[in-house]
């Protein structure tokens, strides 16, 4: 059974009655999943969030699981927006980009790499918010990772310009920099 075939199968849950929080926090605020009727019971996540609420830095190129430039941080953990239900989001807390701070050093060391023999992290920057929310929640979870690790977790992630390298590398000097910032050793 294929990602979207589950999805429509646990829509059909919740259009048969299975009971959901009323509403969801986003990036710190209460937001009501009601109101206007515009979440039915097989709206996305990815949708609410794009069209419901406007925060446009995820992106939905494939809508089917398979990029994850739609990647948010659900409860601490990094999933993809498409692939979720919004009204299975119910109870639960989400972290888009939006929601980082000015200075997260994730966002900074893929704005700021240009290290030869890497290159850039992003070019045309499309897939650029599904890495960060992806490589926010590795540092959260293992503040220095391995490079090993920090594939691992980005192997879901699709850049299409190729910049695997460049944020790769940007991932390692986040975590640097997070070290610097705690006075971790
Ligand atoms: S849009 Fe969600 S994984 Fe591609
Ligand atoms: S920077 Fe263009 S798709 Fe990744």
């Amino acid at each position: 059974m294929d990602q979207r075939t589950r999805l429509r199968d646990r829509a059909a849950a919740v259009g048969a009655g299975v009971p959901c929080a009323p509403e969801v926090v986003v990036n710190g605020e209460a937001r009501s999943l009601g109101g206007d009727g515009s979440v039915t019971p097989s709206t996305t996540l990815a949708w609410y969030l794009r069209e419901r609420l406007g925060l446009t830095g995820l992106k939905v190129p494939c809508d089917q699981g398979a990029c994850g430039a739609c990647t948010v941080i659900m409860d601490g953990r990094a999933v993809l927006s498409c692939m979720i239900l919004a009204v299975e989001a119910g109870g639960h807390e989400i972290l888009t980009i939006e929601g980082l701070a000015g200075d997260d050093c994730v966002v900074e060391a893929f704005a700021e790499q240009s290290e030869p023999g890497y290159g850039t992290a992003l070019q045309c920057g499309y897939c650029t918010p599904g890495f960060v929310m992806a490589s926010r929640a590795l540092l959260d979870r293992r503040p220095l990772p391995t490079p090993s690790e920090i594939k691992e977790q980005l192997s879901g992630n699709i850049c299409r310009c190729g910049c695997y390298a460049g944020i790769a590398r940007a991932v390692h000097n986040a975590s640097e920099r997070l070290r610097a910032r705690t006075g971790g050793s």
